[in-house]
């Protein structure tokens, strides 16, 4: 494992960026900085590496950074509408940040916080754990959220992500981690090409501000069935009104036979041409899945390279958006005395012609 500094943050805090490589050849960096994943080096069919995740290269690119590319988010993933719920009878206003409603945290979410870090050993396999306390009040949060996430690095390829957070007073907790795949190398076009296949069956419908309507919709007959695998690109264009909304995908997915919280899967994402894959797998209900609608070229990536239109897919496993409201879906309260767990696995793979 290396360990260098990665510069310092305008209020002076030092950031540190660790390296970590299996035998897979699958290697990754994350920083200490949102506890982002900077970087994931994936072999293809030929054993050749290339960078599948979006980025940048300096501290710099993710202090200005407004799409939380690579990103761990919190204290709620996704949008809570207004800004505004209420838990126990008493009502909350958190910092709107997104067309007047809350989205990944509010102005400073965990992404933009400096985790405390330690690496370790566990047999074969080599992790960062990261750690980040959420004072009271926080973004209009109420109570003292002391988060845990665990980067655990396999022999295999997998990246095994375990989420672990307390509170000492009730409060909505959603956490997911924000990556961006192209499997065809960073700044090496667009992901329409890829092939994405999504176990599952119902998406969350959304309204004009991409917060669900609070309906379960069926995926048949859809643009959203992934159910069997399809290109991205396929039907990302077609006259439908929910990706008219969303200017493609960014949407909810109800992931299937998760009731229990098991670890299944949620979506495999192949690069046909140099069969690097993706597998997720996840023990949260749900899974967000957005083709990067909102990059538009005006901000420069890794190697100097515009993040452009649709250059990166985003599968951002978690409970449903704006779930504080929507007393039908999955609770995210955590309360004190309980702890909230979650684990979500990406596994990179390379798949035979
Ligand atoms: C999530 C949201 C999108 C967008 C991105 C970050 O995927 O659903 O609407 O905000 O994060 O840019």
């Amino acid at each position: 494992m290396i360990r260098e500094p990665f510069g310092t943050t305008p209020e002076g805090t030092a950031v540190e960026r660790f390296t970590l490589a299996s035998a897979s050849g699958v290697t990754i960096n994350v920083l200490s900085y949102g506890g982002v994943i900077q970087s994931v080096f994936a072999p293809d069919r030929a054993g050749t590496l290339a960078d599948v995740t979006l980025g940048y290269d300096s501290l710099d690119g993710y202090l200005r950074d407004k799409s939380y590319l690579g990103a761990l988010v919190g204290r709620y993933a996704n949008r809570i509408r207004a800004g505004r719920f209420s838990l126990d009878g008493r009502g909350y206003t958190l910092a709107t940040n997104a067309g007047g409603n809350h989205l990944h945290g509010g102005n400073r979410g965990f992404n933009k916080a400096v985790w405390t870090t330690e690496p370790f050993a566990d047999g074969e396999n080599i992790g960062l754990r990261l750690d980040h306390v959420s004072p009271d009040g926080d973004e209009g949060y109420p109570g003292k959220v002391t988060a845990r996430v665990t980067y655990t690095l396999t022999p295999d390829g997998e990246i095994v992500i375990d989420f672990l957070a307390t509170a000492d007073a009730p409060t909505p907790v959603n956490l997911t981690q924000h990556s961006y795949f192209n499997l065809a190398g960073t700044g090496v076009g667009d992901i329409l090409g890829h092939t994405l296949e999504i176990a599952a069956s119902r998406f969350t419908p959304v309204d004009a501000q991409l917060i669900p309507t609070g309906e379960l919709r069926p995926v048949q007959g859809t643009p959203f069935d992934f159910t069997t695998p399809e290109r991205v690109g396929a039907r990302i264009n077609d006259d439908d009104e929910q990706l008219r909304l969303a200017g493609g995908y960014d949407h909810n997915f109800v992931v299937d036979h998760n009731a229990l919280s098991e670890l299944v899967l949620a979506a495999r994402l192949t690069d046909p041409l140099s069969g690097r894959g993706l597998d997720v797998h996840t023990t949260e209900p749900g899974m967000q899945c957005y083709s990067g609608n909102f990059l538009d070229g005006t901000v420069a990536g890794k190697g100097g390279v515009p993040l452009t239109y649709r250059s990166g897919l985003a599968l951002e496993t978690q409970h449903f958006p704006n779930s504080p409201n929507e007393p039908a879906f999955p609770s995210t309260i955590l309360r004190p005395g309980a702890e909230h767990r979650s684990r979500t696995v990406y596994h990179f793979v390379v798949r035979p012609a």
